[in-house]
Parts: C-alpha cells; sequence; structure tokens
C-alpha cells in the first residue's frame, strides 16, 4: 500500500453523444415541473435566495412537531439546516397518512425470491396502516431492550419488510440506524460494531440469494467473537441481537443476548408515540468506502435528509399517487434509503421491494415482477441493465410492460449503448430515462434531468436538482472551459448533505472541504458539454465502482496484506463490460511462498472473507515486484494501463527499477 497521490483532473472528455430526447407533451402535461423554462426558473430563484426556496420547500413538505426558527447556519464545513425545528421522521413516513385515504394502501409490495412453481414468489402486502402498527410495535421492542435516543443500531438483514420496520422504528424513538448490506462479511460487521459503537444488531436467521442461503446470523456471531476477541467492543455495545426468522434453517441463539424478533413483539403493544426530534439529530450512519483506510461512517440528519429523498423522489420521477415505484437497489446502500423507504414513503407512494437475484429463477424475474404488479416507475443500476442486454431481449419481450412509463438509472455512468436499450426494449420508446447522479454522502439525487421539463441525451445525468450548485473546475478551484473535464465539486451546502464522518471530524474536513476551497469535493471526474449538461467520467480518486459498488482500493490492499502469503499489494480497476470496472491485484509473496493457482483462488476467497462477495478480485497477478518510484510509491498509472491490456505510455523517468514492467507487461517470459 502506499500513500494516495493527489488526484489530478486531467480527465479527457473522449465521448461525444449527440442524441437528444424531448419529453413528450403528453408526459410534460401532467407533470409537476411542465417545461424547461419552468425548470430554469424555479432553479434559479433556489441558488439565488436559497433560505427563502428552503424556508417554503420544508414547512410545505415536512410535518412538523415545532417549527423551525432559521434556515441554515453554516461554518464550513459544519451545517445545521431548519435550526430548532423539530419533527419525526417516521412520523412523516407513516403517521402523517392515517387520518387520509392513504391509510390503507399498499405501502410495501414485497416479494420473496423463492419461487416456488419456477414463476412467481412469496408475496406480502403492508399498508400504512400496517407498516405503522409494525414500526410501533418494533419500536416498543426497542425500548423494552433499553434502547434510547441516540444509541446506534446496526440492521443487517436481507431485502425483507422487517428491514424497513427497523429503519423507522429506530427513526421514530430517535435511535440512530446503522444498515449494514447482507452481502458484506462477518469481518465488516465486526469493523462496524467498533466503529459505531453500535448497541445492538438486528438481523435475521439467513437471506436467499440466487436459491442459496446466505447465513446472515451465523455472520454476525463471528464478528461478535472477532470484537470480543480483539477486546475492541466497547463496553454496553453489542449486547442484544434481534434475530428475524426468514429461512428457518437452525441457528445458535446465545442465551441472554439473541432473541427471536417475532417472539419480542409478543411482549408490546401498538402505542409508541413519534419523538419530536431536533431536526439535527442523527437519523442514520452509513458506511461507504474511501480512498484511503477503513470505510467511513456517513452521518445524515433528520430534516435536511428527510425533505431531499422526499424532494428529489417527487420531483424527479414525478411520482403521482397511481404510481407503483420500485427501486431495484438494497436497503444496504443509501439508494435503498432514500427510495425505498424514506423518499416514497414520505411521498406515499406504493412501492415494490424484491428479495432476491435479478436472474432467479430465470432472467426475466424483473420483467415478470413489473408485468404481475403493474410497475410504472423503474429505478435500477446501468451494470443490470447490461446484464439484461446480455441476457438477450427475448426475455423481456416475453412480458407486458406497458405500465411503465419512467425509467431511472443510477449508480455509475450509464453507457449510451445500454442507455438506448433502456430506452427502446425495457421502456418500448416511450418512457422518459432520468440518469441520477448522486453519492452515499450527498443522501440524495443532486444532478438529474426532470423528465417533464428536461430534454436528455444518453450518458449524461444532465442539470443540477434544485438549489444545488455544482461546478467542473481544475486543479486550483477555477471553473474549466466547456468540454474540458477537470472536478466536480459543490459549491454551496445543500439540506441533504452529509454532516460528517461519525466519530472523525478532521477527515470529513480533509477529504470533502479541503481539496477545493470552500466547495464540497465529490471525488468525481466531469466535463460539462455546450448546453451545460454534466457528463460524469468516473472516479478520480482510488475508488472503483465495480458493479454500482463503491470499493476502496487501499481496504482490498489491506485485506490482501492481512493473508500471512502476502508482502505487498496494489489494487486497480480495468474496464469490464459488464460490471464498469473489474478488480485486478498485483501481489508480491513473501520468500518462500510459492505462486500457485490455489493461493490466487485462496487470495481472491480471503477478501470476499474479509470485505464480502462484493469485493471478490477478478484477476490475482503475482509479481515479483512492484513498479514504483524512487520515493517509493507504487505507480498505479501503469498498473492501471498493464491491467488493461494497453501499451505503457507517459512517463517512466521516475520509475526505480525498469525491468519490473517488462516482467508485469509478459508475465510468462
Ligand atoms: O462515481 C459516482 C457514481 O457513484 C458514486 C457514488 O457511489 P455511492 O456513494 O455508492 O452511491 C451510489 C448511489 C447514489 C459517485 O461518486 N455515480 C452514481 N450515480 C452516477 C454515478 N456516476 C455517473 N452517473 C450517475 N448517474
Amino acid at each position: 500500500m502506499s500513500k494516495k497521490p493527489a488526484p489530478r483532473a486531467n480527465i479527457s472528455a473522449l465521448l461525444q453523444e449527440k442524441r437528444v430526447f424531448k419529453p413528450a407533451a403528453e408526459f410534460s402535461a401532467r407533470a409537476h415541473v411542465k417545461t424547461f423554462a419552468q425548470y430554469r426558473k424555479l432553479w434559479l430563484e433556489s441558488v439565488r435566495k436559497p433560505d427563502a426556496f428552503w424556508r417554503k420547500q420544508a414547512k410545505a413538505e415536512l410535518v412538523w412537531q415545532k417549527p423551525f426558527a432559521k434556515v441554515l447556519q453554516w461554518k464550513e464545513p459544519f451545517a445545521k439546516w431548519f435550526v430548532g425545528g423539530r419533527l419525526n421522521a417516521s412520523a412523516n413516513c407513516l403517521d402523517k397518512w392515517l387520518e387520509t385515504a392513504h391509510a390503507n394502501k399498499a405501502a410495501i409490495i414485497w416479494e420473496g425470491e423463492p419461487a416456488t412453481d419456477g414463476r412467481a414468489g412469496e408475496e406480502r402486502v403492508l399498508t400504512f396502516r400496517q407498516l405503522h402498527r409494525e414500526v410501533c410495535r418494533f419500536a416498543n421492542v426497542l425500548k423494552r431492550h433499553g434502547i434510547k435516543r441516540g444509541d446506534r443500531i446496526i440492521i443487517y438483514l436481507p431485502m425483507v419488510p422487517e428491514a424497513v420496520v427497523a429503519m423507522l422504528a429506530c427513526a421514530r424513538i430517535g435511535a440512530v440506524h446503522s444498515v449494514v448490506f447482507g452481502g458484506f462479511s462477518a469481518q465488516s460487521v465486526a469493523d462496524r460494531v467498533q466503529d459505531s459503537g453500535a448497541r445492538m444488531i438486528i438481523t435475521s436467521d439467513g437471506g436467499y440469494r440466487r436459491g442459496a442461503i446466505v447465513a446472515l446470523k451465523k455472520n454476525v456471531d463471528e464478528a461478535l467473537a472477532i470484537t470480543d476477541a480483539n477486546g475492541d467492543r466497547p463496553a454496553k455495545s453489542c449486547e442484544k441481537v434481534i434475530v428475524v426468522r426468514r429461512t428457518g434453517h437452525e441457528i445458535h441463539l446465545a442465551e441472554g443476548r439473541d432473541f427471536w424478533w417475532h417472539r419480542e413483539l409478543d411482549y408490546v403493544d401498538a402505542n409508541c408515540p413519534a419523538v419530536p426530534l431536533d431536526s439535527e439529530a442523527p437519523l442514520f450512519i452509513l458506511y461507504t468506502s474511501g480512498s484511503t483506510g477503513k470505510p467511513k461512517g456517513i452521518l445524515h440528519t433528520t430534516a435536511g435528509y428527510l425533505l431531499g429523498a422526499k424532494m428529489t423522489h417527487k420531483y424527479v420521477f414525478d411520482v403521482r399517487d397511481e404510481d407503483v415505484f420500485w427501486c431495484t437497489a438494497d436497503v444496504g446502500w443509501v439508494t435503498g434509503h432514500s427510495y425505498i423507504v424514506y423518499g416514497p414513503l414520505a411521498n406515499g407512494t406504493t412501492c415494490v421491494m424484491y428479495e432476491g437475484a435479478p436472474n432467479w429463477p430465470e432472467p426475466d424475474r424483473f420483467w415478470r415482477i413489473i408485468e404481475k404488479y403493474r410497475v410504472s416507475i423503474l429505478y435500477t443500476a446501468p451494470t443490470a441493465i447490461r446484464a439484461f442486454m446480455k441476457w438477450g431481449d427475448d426475455w423481456v419481450k416475453k412480458h407486458d410492460l406497458s405500465s411503465l412509463r419512467l425509467l431511472g438509472s443510477v449508480g455509475e455512468p450509464i453507457n449510451p449503448e445500454a442507455w438506448m436499450w433502456y430506452h427502446n426494449v425495457v421502456g418500448g420508446g416511450r418512457c422518459p430515462i432520468v440518469d441520477t447522479w448522486w453519492q452515499t454522502e450527498t443522501g440524495a439525487i443532486m444532478i438529474t434531468p426532470l423528465p417533464g421539463a428536461t430534454p436528455t441525451k444518453p450518458g449524461t445525468a444532465t442539470l443540477p436538482f434544485f438549489g444545488i450548485l455544482p461546478e467542473v473546475v481544475d486543479d486550483s478551484g477555477k471553473p474549466v472551459p466547456k468540454n474540458t473535464g477537470g472536478k466536480l465539486v459543490v459549491r454551496k451546502p445543500w439540506p441533504w448533505m452529509l454532516r460528517g464522518i461519525w466519530g472523525d471530524p478532521a477527515r470529513y474536513k480533509e477529504t470533502y472541504w479541503s481539496e477545493v476551497k470552500h466547495s464540497y469535493f465529490t471525488g468525481d471526474g466531469c466535463r460539462q458539454d455546450e448546453d451545460g449538461y454534466f457528463w460524469i467520467v468516473g472516479r478520480i480518486d482510488d475508488v472503483l465502482n465495480v458493479a454500482g459498488h463503491r470499493i476502496g482500493t487501499a481496504e482490498v490492499e489491506s485485506a490482501l496484506v492481512s493473508h500471512p502469503s502476502v508482502a505487498e499489494a496494489a489494487v486497480v480497476g480495468r474496464p469490464d463490460e459488464l460490471k464498469g470496472q473489474a478488480l485486478v491485484c498485483f501481489v508480491t509473496l513473501k520468500t518462500g511462498q510459492a505462486a500457485t493457482q490455489d493461493l490466487k483462488n485462496e487470495l481472491r476467497n480471503h477478501v470476499g472473507k474479509e470485505i464480502g462477495p462484493v469485493a471478490k478480485p477478478d484477476d490475482v497477478r503475482f509479481a515479483d515486484a512492484l513498479p514504483k518510484t524512487r520515493s517509493g510509491k507504487i505507480m498505479r498509472r501503469l498498473l492501471k494501463q498493464i491491467a488493461s491490456g494497453m501499451e505503457i505510455k507517459g512517463d517512466t523517468t521516475t520509475l526505480e527499477d525498469l525491468s519490473v514492467l517488462a516482467k508485469l507487461s509478459n508475465p510468462d517470459e
């Protein structure tokens, strides 16, 4: 591992896409924002007079238990939004609907993965009223186990409705949830327990994935054994584990520590008033990869985040009462937080939630689900779209997708070919596509078309949402000319921005607010075209985007060197048709270790075990030495070129030992 070099903004803009898709008149006529001029006017108003704009929006969109006094208190880099107000996120998502026609409307339509007859899965529907009742009951379970305002709770569940119930139950009593994606390993759970000082873990016996059982409870047992052995489990942390029964396979329950979710419900009633919480009360922590060191606990707070999730969901997806919205992300990612839970529920929208894999039992599972529930808005990731393309049009065409009226994309740049396929094959040429750019840190969508207003071009997230002021700048922080690559920054604070990194204000400042003066640094490279549209070209730091998952190369490197055979490791990305980027690891071994195929497999599995299957390297290559500068820095630029099979270009004069390069490029010679 080496210290990361300062990110450079010398990104060239190669992609030139000329096709433009104007919103259809019928779509615009019914949309919340109907014309480009109307969008422009609102956006200008929002950035010129942010105080008045946000005051009006926050009052109109959220239910307050106590009104706020001040819109923004900004002491760079620390923001407080809607100062002095009190509200509750769970009340905004649930209680608000109880006295309305929405009370008995479906909030969540859930479908399990196992498909008994080879076609349809198990089904559960929760109305807003039923979800409210489940949330109140489970919040009472939390209270009964001594959970208090401000306590952190780790949620490590498959995609089952209990995940949503658990999140909202935390929000109801002011506990802070930290959802850990079910694909992460015991070690990752242990790291998050330790960093967050969580008092409880909510998990399940297991979950289904492509027909197999993922043993979540077993991972939790291992995670707690790791923290106990390290002696680094803070006092009073993770005294309790609540276990949802999902798969029904046999698991170990530790006496006095582990409790079945369904049994605990027997001891409580459904009466649990929502606690009025400060606008800035922490709502959740979500861990994400950065360019160096361990994952960062990104902190989001109540009012600003909720306003962002609600407003973006309403305007970007142009939701109406009759819509059936399906965001295919896992609740373990920020996309699931904002567009399965907080945004849609705060808007009273019916959401589909699917437990499993898109190709289980066959590659048409998504299209079956859309047909079955008459989904009208689909929000998914380019990596999934590319997989569907590969599986072939026939799987899509077998199904009636006429209910779809809008498509969304998130997580990585969508290549124009995939955009066109999505548009034509899935959308039947009639559905607008909203390509939405944002990050775990930004909390909700930042750059996006509004489907009734913004002409789209395949491959660009187009223009900023209300109140967002992004810019593309050079290394000195000056805006670059049109069609020139640079760093993407955001010039002003916005309500749904992260409030910090859990327990590490210095790292927060250094990571996001030091690279470019008085601006939030996104870590992404970008260019603006002649129409001002933003084209994201990918990360410029040492973070990779593999199948829409953010993976820090430093994390994978440290997992590799934790293996007893490994001396040194460098991890880079290479372009991959399906996953966007693939993980390539260059590894040098300790003396006496044999470079065998078995060891390669072992190292891949080792990383999978340390971080989780999402981080399993695609390629492990043994090397005698890694290319380094004379000052000892690994030259990643060269490794990237080697990994992609490219000719080595650029300056190699600082390289310490030129023969290393020749060996890496021709490993068999
Ligand atoms: O590089 C950008 C890419 O995903 C990163 C954020 O990843 P994460 O925090 O995991 O959040 C993903 C879901 C919001 C960004 O820095 N990214 C996300 N959306 C897009 C994108 N790149 C291009 N176009 C997008 N629409």
